[in-house]
């Protein structure tokens, strides 16, 4: 598993893969009662979309980023997380999770429009003897503060899709959220948890949830040995401003990248991206010289994160 040319070899596998998933699965409908569910609760879990092999490259990629590439690491606080939302540079490989075929046919399904790219983060929940608890309930936002978009079928404006790396259970750290329908109102923290209830979803390593963003959700910390290891993604409309600025989009997807389509998936650039073109320029830079252009912009930005808490 450590070798490169093990890492390569699967690599390839998986792109081959998506190559011929791409073009048989992507505009599949759904099943009824999946989108039904959706409506019903704001969220769909996808199971376990990660075969043995796959989920053992991603991993593998996982633990390299974080032990070596740690200026891209930071400390998110209250969530009892730490995490690098800038792995399309540090480890752009993960590209393949962001665009895999059974992601992408079902959010197909629920966007019901051209879908873009908004957000990567791969985050860590250490072992924890603490008090358990929910950390922080609450809705997530664009830049703009944006929650629920309420012309659309879903009232989704963006998604998140949640990847466990790891195996969750009820001996270990959890995503958990408060279901909601499209039929009812949009309540406050207190209603909606005693209306809709908590559900805490449990997977093997390589199962998959998506979510409307601004369902109340949180992460849920337990008592536990156990490491907590995630790929979280989100996902807009591609007609719509970007949701945030957390995660840079490098050129050689929005720019360069041979597929036209992939170019417009990841091309509704944020202002972080901007940004760093306006410092860094448009050439190559060392990894070690991305982090620092990057941190010196994130240590300006920050305060300003977009993702509203506490909602
Ligand atoms: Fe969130």
């Amino acid at each position: 598993m450590d070798e490169l040319p093990k890492g390569l070899y699967l690599l390839m596998r998986v792109l081959r893969y998506n190559r011929m998933q791409n073009d048989m699965e992507i505009w599949q409908e759904m099943k009824a009662e999946d989108y039904q569910f959706f409506q019903q609760n704001g969220y769909l879990s996808l199971g376990r979309i990660l075969t043995d092999e796959e989920l053992g490259f991603y991993l593998h990629l996982y633990d390299q980023d974080r032990a070596e590439k740690q200026d891209f690491w930071f400390d998110y606080g209250h969530h009892h997380q730490t995490a690098n939302y800038d792995v399309l540079v540090s480890t752009p490989e993960f590209d393949s999770l962001v665009r895999h075929p059974k992601v992408m046919r079902p959010l197909n399904n629920l966007m019901e429009n051209d879908i873009c790219f908004s957000e990567i983060g791969i985050r860590h929940m250490a072992a924890y003897t603490g008090e358990p608890r929910h950390c922080v309930w609450h809705r997530d936002g664009d830049v703009h503060g944006g929650r629920h978009l309420m012309g659309h079928p879903l009232r989704i404006r963006n998604v998140q899709l949640m990847v466990y790396l790891s195996d969750v259970d009820e001996t270990t750290h959890c995503f958990s959220i408060s279901p909601e329908s499209v039929d009812q109102p949009v309540l406050q923290k207190g209603e909606q948890l005693k209306k809709g209830g908590i559900h805490n979803l449990h997977g093997q390593a390589g199962t998959a949830v998506l979510f409307n963003f601004s369902v109340l959700h949180t992460a849920t910390v337990r008592v536990t040995q156990k490491e907590r290891k995630t790929a979280q993604i989100y996902y807009g409309h591609r007609n719509r401003p970007h949701m945030a600025n957390d995660s840079l989009i490098p050129v050689d997807f929005w720019r360069d990248h041979p597929d036209v389509e992939v170019r417009a998936f990841y091309g509704v650039l944020n202002d972080k991206t901007r940004k760093y073109l306006e410092i860094a320029g448009a050439k190559k830079h060392s990894l070690k010289g991305s982090a620092e252009i990057l941190y010196e912009i994130d240590y300006k930005n920050r305060r300003k994160r977009s993702l509203a808490q506490n909602a």
